[in-house]
């Protein structure tokens, strides 16, 4: 409960740092892969980072714009401190905060924090997900009404877009939300049915692979064979209920 506890904590301090600098006009600079970053990035995973270390100062940390610090503790916390910078400083207010624990490398507490509208997702391992402090599963929707969406991700974007091009054969609707932990997150409350994912960073989706299995959705290989945390940055994440459609709908276009 310790750790939980301290990961809300901590996706809330970043969140309150990215809110200070959402529509002000921060200034943006372009990374070597080519994504952006601000001053508001950079100063909530500091927030974070110190926020966690007060609770646990001998855990590990892998921040993505801090690089990895090895701890001399069997836990290690993965943070992406904004999520959706694209849509952050565009104006578009879906971005979140992402602070998961693993521990010997597999994620046992979870926050993703969306300071827009305050919202809260959150899961321990065992012990289920919450949205603002109420327990939630993954819909029950069938293909027919469903909506799924994407993480683009660096590699296989020629592949990802004949993906998208072809989804409406296999279910009803897609979209790139630009934000993969909240996309995880809104799969877990039922929001959507699935998440493909083609290649992203384990820091954007830790929290919410642990956030979609506890509300008890299903993670597998783009081939549908199970997939845990550390097997690759690619997979599949559903209600369950519509998985083998995803599966055939990735297997329908060729790597
Ligand atoms: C991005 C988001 C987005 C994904 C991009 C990521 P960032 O993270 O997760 O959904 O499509 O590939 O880079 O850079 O905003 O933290
Ligand atoms: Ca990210
Ligand atoms: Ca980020």
């Amino acid at each position: 409960m310790q750790l939980l506890n301290t990961a809300i904590r901590a996706a809330q301090k970043g969140g309150e740092v990215v809110a200070r600098y959402y529509e002000t006009g921060v200034a943006r600079e372009v990374k070597d892969d080519k994504s952006f970053v601000t001053r508001a990035d950079k100063e909530a995973e500091e927030a974070i980072i110190t926020e966690i270390k007060s609770q646990f100062p001998d855990h590990g940390f892998l921040g993505e714009e801090s690089g990895k610090t090895m701890g001399a503790s069997e836990y290690t916390w993965v943070i992406d401190p904004l999520d959706g910078t694209s849509n952050f400083v565009n104006g578009i207010p879906i971005f979140g905060v992402s602070v998961a624990v693993l521990q010997q490398g597999s994620p046992v507490a979870a926050a993703v924090y969306q300071p827009v509208g305050n919202t809260l997702y959150s899961a321990e391992k065992g012990k289920g997900t919450y949205w603002n402090g109420k327990p939630v599963r993954v819909s029950n929707g069938d293909a027919q009404h469903a909506m799924i969406s994407f993480g683009p991700g660096k590699k296989e974007k020629e592949r990802l877009n004949r993906i998208f091009s072809r989804v409406e054969s296999y279910v009803k609707t897609k979209r790139y939300l630009g934000s993969a932990a909240l996309e995880l997150a809104f799969l877990a409350r039922g929001g959507t049915e699935g998440f493909i994912c083609l290649g992203l960073n384990s820091w954007d989706y830790a929290a919410g692979v642990l956030i979609v299995e506890e509300a008890g959705g299903l993670i597998t290989h783009l081939d549908g064979t199970p997939w845990k945390f550390g097997d690759g940055d690619s997979f599949i994440a559903s209600n369950g209920k519509i998985h083998d459609k995803l599966v055939s709908l990735v297997a329908s276009v060729k790597g």
